[in-house]
């Protein structure tokens, strides 16, 4: 049985462009408002470390002027959970910044990091964030999320949108989906992103036990050519018509 399926946007690139020239143009905030106006069910933002993107200061006025869902984005470390602690947003998906964070498919390393993350998701859970873990499609990381405590997994796609060949693809997808299924088997929430887009959306978008999308570097893209609001109906509408396929509307 199939579950609704959110969408949410990640605004880091519209930051991108604007830090480009240093000034304040294009606005993440703008976009973000925008993106809701449209139909995004929560907007997604990674503070990094070295600021390459989102900054201090658009996390601060994100948290003031949406009425979504804030998923923040960042590194495990003791400087990103002071400021998620402060700002205590909806979610916070911790994600790998690091190569020794990191495995082989770019997922965040949770199986090596159990005695670290254990405690850290725990205080950010008893802050009130709902804590997701950014990791590959493998079972022993999957078994591990439970283990950390996290309520929340975002399977990373990037593997699968980047295949060279069909054949590849398949055996990507084959992977995302036995894992989306055994996250539901042992009570997890699974998410799903990087890389997603018109052409490669609607298989992701049609496993049943995935209940949000984190979307942005190609609607950011597409939308230099159509615009954020058309583009985003266009990937609602793919959504909606793979997960009607699945046996339920999206959202
Ligand atoms: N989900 C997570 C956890 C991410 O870190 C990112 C950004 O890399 C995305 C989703 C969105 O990926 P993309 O910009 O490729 O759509």
């Amino acid at each position: 049985m199939s579950r609704p399926l959110r969408l949410g946007v990640n605004i880091d690139h519209v930051a991108t462009v604007r830090n480009a020239r240093g000034g304040t143009h294009p606005d993440p905030v703008r976009a973000a408002l925008l993106a809701i106006e449209a139909g995004a069910d929560g907007i997604t933002a990674h503070l990094r470390e070295d600021r390459r993107h989102i900054r201090d200061e658009d996390i601060e006025r994100l948290m003031a002027s949406i009425d979504k869902p804030l998923n923040f984005e960042m590194a495990a470390t003791e400087e990103m959970a002071a400021i998620a602690l402060r700002h205590r947003p909806h979610a916070a998906c911790l994600v790998p910044e690091r190569r020794e964070e990191r495995t082989t498919e770019g997922g965040l390393d949770v199986v090596g990091n159990q005695d670290y993350l254990g405690p850290y998701v725990a205080r950010l859970k008893e802050a009130g964030i709902r804590v997701s873990l950014f990791i590959g499609a493998d079972k022993a990381q999957l078994d591990a999320a439970v283990a950390v405590g996290a309520p929340v997994v975002e399977l990373h796609t990037g593997a699968y949108a980047d295949a060279e060949t069909p054949a590849a693809r398949e055996a990507e997808l084959s992977r995302l989906i036995a894992a989306a299924a055994y996250a539901a088997e042992i009570g997890l929430e699974c998410h799903a992103g990087h890389g997603l887009s018109f052409d490669n959306v609607a298989p992701i978008a049609a496993i049943p036990t995935i209940v949000e999308l984190n979307i942005g570097h190609f609607l950011i893209g597409e939308a230099i050519f159509s615009g954020l609001e058309p583009v985003l109906t266009e990937m609602r509408s793919r959504m909606d018509a793979a997960r009607a396929v699945a046996g339920t509307p999206a959202a």
